[in-house]
């Protein structure tokens, strides 16, 4: 079962949304590279419902690739929400998804992300307003629950699915546990067993490699994998997927090349693109001989021109370094945020 609504996915492959990240020039190359689905970041339900000018700018996207264009919105009042959704739907939206998930204070205080994991007829009557507002389909994104003692996620899944939602994502850690530990697969397949074919379910969590998908995909048995720190520096990991290769040196130079400047379009400003575009730098450079001394140059450079020269040198000759393969370079949600 791979529908969302009225959209047939060509692959079960779904790119996680990312703050800071799933911007539109990363969300763009992904669906380049084959993955069927590719959410905003999170998006204020508030910024959208106050016009808020950089609110709005989250919500611009390739509607020439970007199909279907699914926008996820956080908040935590359902007439808000349902305001906001209108305002995407407007704006181009497709799908709408809820986060129920991110575990950041900043927003669980005004009773968004997972603090609706605490409250789940507040969280399907949003799902209720929007879905009746918009007429689009509403997905969510939860976690396995607030703490190890309220994992509610059949529950959610139960009250979720009677207020017509079209696909639920799992991010199987609880809101205490944030990134730590091992994401529980066991919660994905429980899930999948309780809701059948009711709706859509769709597994992440420490995917990042196409074994990893393909043994999510079975072992769980969920329709969709999503996939976020592990698409990080390799969005050729849709195209392997697939069955396609991964990328020659000179493919990986041209890629991060092509994605920069669209970065630099898409910031508006060189500034801001150089400095955003640096964490995009070093994982790219992740694994690749020399990619310590890189990152300390790029992170020095505020120039568009130096980084391209920068980029045309590293990434032409970079091969793979078996000793830097267990780098750390986990990204932290909260700074993501910012
Ligand atoms: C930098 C970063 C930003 C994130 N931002 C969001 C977000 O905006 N919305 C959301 O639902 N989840 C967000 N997440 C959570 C991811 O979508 C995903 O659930 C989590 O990273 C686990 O999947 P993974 O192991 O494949 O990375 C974010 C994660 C990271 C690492």
């Amino acid at each position: 079962m791979r529908r969302i609504g009225p959209y047939e996915l060509k692959n079960p492959w779904v790119l996680a949304p990312m703050a800071g990240v799933s911007e539109q020039p990363f969300r763009t190359l992904a669906f380049k590279m084959g993955a069927a689905l590719c959410p905003t970041e999170l998006v204020s339900a508030q910024g959208l419902f106050r016009a808020n000018s950089r609110t709005l700018r989250y919500l611009r996207h390739d509607v020439a690739i970007e199909r279907p264009y699914s926008l996820q919105v956080f908040g935590g009042e359902p007439e808000v929400m349902a305001k906001a959704a209108l305002i995407g739907k407007e704006w181009g939206a497709q799908i709408i998804d809820i986060n129920m998930g991110c575990p950041v204070k900043k927003v669980t205080k005004s009773g968004s992300g997972s603090s609706l994991l605490c409250d789940p007829p507040r969280a399907a009557e949003i799902v209720r307003q929007i879905a009746a507002a918009t007429g689009l389909p509403v997905t969510a994104k939860i976690r396995s629950g607030w703490d190890h003692h309220s994992k509610n996620f059949l529950e959610m899944a139960d009250v979720l699915g009677a207020a017509g939602v079209a696909a639920l994502a799992v991010h199987p850690r609880t809101r205490a546990q944030g990134y730590s530990g091992k994401a529980d697969w066991s919660v994905i397949a429980d899930l999948k067993r309780h809701v059948g074919e009711k709706f859509c379910v769709i597994g992440n969590g420490d995917v990042k490699t196409v074994e990893d998908a393909k043994r999510m995909l079975e072992t769980t048995g969920c329709d969709l994998v999503m996939i976020g720190r592990g698409a990080l520096g390799n969005p050729w990991l849709f195209r392997q997927l697939e069955g396609g290769l991964p990328p020659t040196p000179e493919e990986r130079r041209d890629t991060v090349l092509a994605h920069f400047r669209d970065h630099v379009v898409f910031a508006q400003d060189p500034l801001s693109a150089v400095r955003q575009f640096r964490k995009h730098l070093a994982w790219y450079a992740h694994g690749l001989h020399g990619a310590s001394a890189f990152r300390a140059e790029v992170n020095r450079l505020d120039s568009v021109d130096a980084v391209e020269s920068a980029v045309n040198r590293f990434f032409a000759q970079a091969e793979g370094d078996a000793s830097a393969a267990n780098d750390d370079y986990d990204v932290d949600y909260r700074q993501a945020l910012g």
